[in-house]
């Protein structure tokens, strides 16, 4: 076990674990953050999306001792009351169904947005490319991330 401690969602947080226990698992089961769901623990799917100071990531696979003091961004800490614009297009376009993949896909959608503003449909299919949506609302995601784009 070791001391790590983490800057989340603009907190500083310290957590006493396995150095390789992956990210996902600190933030769920260490530091009641819920939002961010595990699905396939593999990288595979996008669920677990996370960013790393602003950068899209998997935490199922990101071992907290790879984390350093780089900031750890999770669906609860987007905005602090729930308004950025990727939230706000979301609900514009009702895109989640089951919603499981959803926080997945804003943090990676938000992370884009950050990088590139006014991105074209092959770059959004592309980013959106690594989050698996098992209900099928590719359609909705892409509206909303181009109405996201507009409000950014
Ligand atoms: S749970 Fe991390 S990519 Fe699927
Ligand atoms: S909304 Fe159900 S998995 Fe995406």
């Amino acid at each position: 076990m070791a001391t790590f401690n983490l800057k989340v969602n603009g907190k500083k947080l310290s957590v006493d674990v396995d150095p390789t226990t992956p990210l996902l698992w600190i933030l769920r089961d260490h530091l009641d953050l819920p939002g961010t769901k595990f699905g396939c623990g593999i990288a595979s799917c996008g669920a677990c999306t996370i960013h790393l100071d602003g950068t899209a990531m998997r935490s199922c696979i990101l071992p907290v001792s790879a984390v350093g003091d780089k900031k750890i961004t999770t669906i609860e800490g987007l905005s602090e009351s729930g308004d950025h614009p990727v939230q706000k297009a979301w609900l514009e376009h009702d895109v989640p169904q089951c919603g499981y993949c959803q926080a997945g896909q804003i943090m990676t959608a938000a992370a884009l947005l950050k990088e590139n503003s006014n991105p074209s449909d092959d770059e959004i299919e592309s980013a959106m490319n690594g989050n698996l949506c098992r209900c099928g609302t590719y359609t909705r995601i892409k509206a909303a991330v181009k109405t996201a784009a507009k409000n950014m």
